[in-house]
């Protein structure tokens, strides 16, 4: 593949990728190494650069018909554009298919999600609460929490700073790393779902196209997305846990808001003004926008 944006391919984040007349969503599982095209070395790397030329790993949403590209090349390339911008990023020649392409099959069960859900009399969905860090995300989600589970409701709380104790212990806040952390939630809620459960997440999760692969990831209406909007000058004057000082006096790297981006939900599904209301207003509306909309009863 060569690499043709500013913005390194990150494992993990989807884009939109062209095969002929095919197209699906692909992710660059990784990054095998680069080829220096001076003397044709192979060189370990785990990013590409702008111009960068490497072999990767692609893993795509769905099945396409692919040659290599040595036979018929126009089958055997391709193109990948970012999903937010439509931009072409790489383009690539195709060497062949994994073999766990076609040796890893899914499996069929009995019990599935319609009858997990049934037995919960609930409509399984995640309620995605994105925003800077401090601006009420855990706090308002763990009151939905509690006012869903008073009423009968099977929930669970995926919350940022506890899912990087476990599951995340091994990623820290470069983009990459945060797009791993986006994503490995975005499948550990799919599975809860799954399982019939109504799944509240707290992450700042600062980009737009992982927030649009959790959307893709689920079911029409599974999906719920939550803004936790408190501007930037607001959530540094709370600065609850002392982070924002640290950040601007440059003790604490890459800290969403300072130095690493956050962007704001275009058109989020519940947006909450925290700056107006307190956390207890802000979680009944989430519940009366949740009875609105059908997912609660
Ligand atoms: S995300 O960007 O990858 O979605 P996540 O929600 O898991 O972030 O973690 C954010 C929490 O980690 C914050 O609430 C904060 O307590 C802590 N934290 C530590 N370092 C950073 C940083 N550089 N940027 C943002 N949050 C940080």
């Amino acid at each position: 593949m060569i690499w043709n944006s500013n913005e390194p391919p990150l494992p993990g984040r989807p884009y939109d990728i062209r095969l002929g007349s095919q197209s699906a969503v692909a992710t660059v599982t990784s990054i095998k190494y680069q080829i220096n095209t001076n003397t044709l070395e192979h060189m370990a790397a785990k990013q590409l650069p702008c111009g960068g030329i490497g072999v990767c790993n692609l893993s795509l949403n769905r099945e396409v018909a692919i040659d290599p590209f040595h036979e018929p090349p126009p089958t055997g390339s391709f193109m990948l554009l970012d999903r937010v911008t439509g931009r072409s990023v790489g383009t690539g020649m195709l060497n062949f298919a994994l073999r766990r392409s076609q040796n890893i099959h899914r499996q069929h069960v009995d019990i599935d999600k319609q009858a997990r859900a049934m037995v919960k009399s609930q409509k399984p969905a995640v309620l995605w609460f994105t925003g800077l860090s401090g601006a009420g995300k855990s706090t308002i989600a763990n009151l939905v929490e509690k006012k869903l589970f008073a009423h009968g409701q099977h929930t669970y709380l995926l919350d940022g700073d506890n899912v990087r104790h476990g599951l995340n212990r091994d990623l820290g806040f470069t983009d990459a790393e945060r797009v791993e952390n986006v994503r490995r939630v975005a499948e550990t809620a799919k599975l809860m779902i799954d399982a019939g459960l109504i799944v509240l997440s707290a992450f700042i999760s600062p980009f737009r196209s992982e927030r649009q692969l959790v959307r893709d990831l689920l079911e029409e209406g599974e999906f719920i997305e939550i803004y936790v909007d408190a501007s930037l000058s607001v959530v540094e004057a709370r600065d609850l846990k002392g982070l924002y000082k640290k950040a601007s006096r440059g003790e604490l790297k890459n800290f969403t808001g300072i130095d690493s981006s956050y962007e704001a939900p275009n058109s989020p599904d519940i947006h909450l003004k925290t700056e107006h209301m307190s956390p207890e207003n802000a979680a009944e509306t989430v519940i009366q926008a949740l009875c609105e909309r059908g997912a609660i009863r």
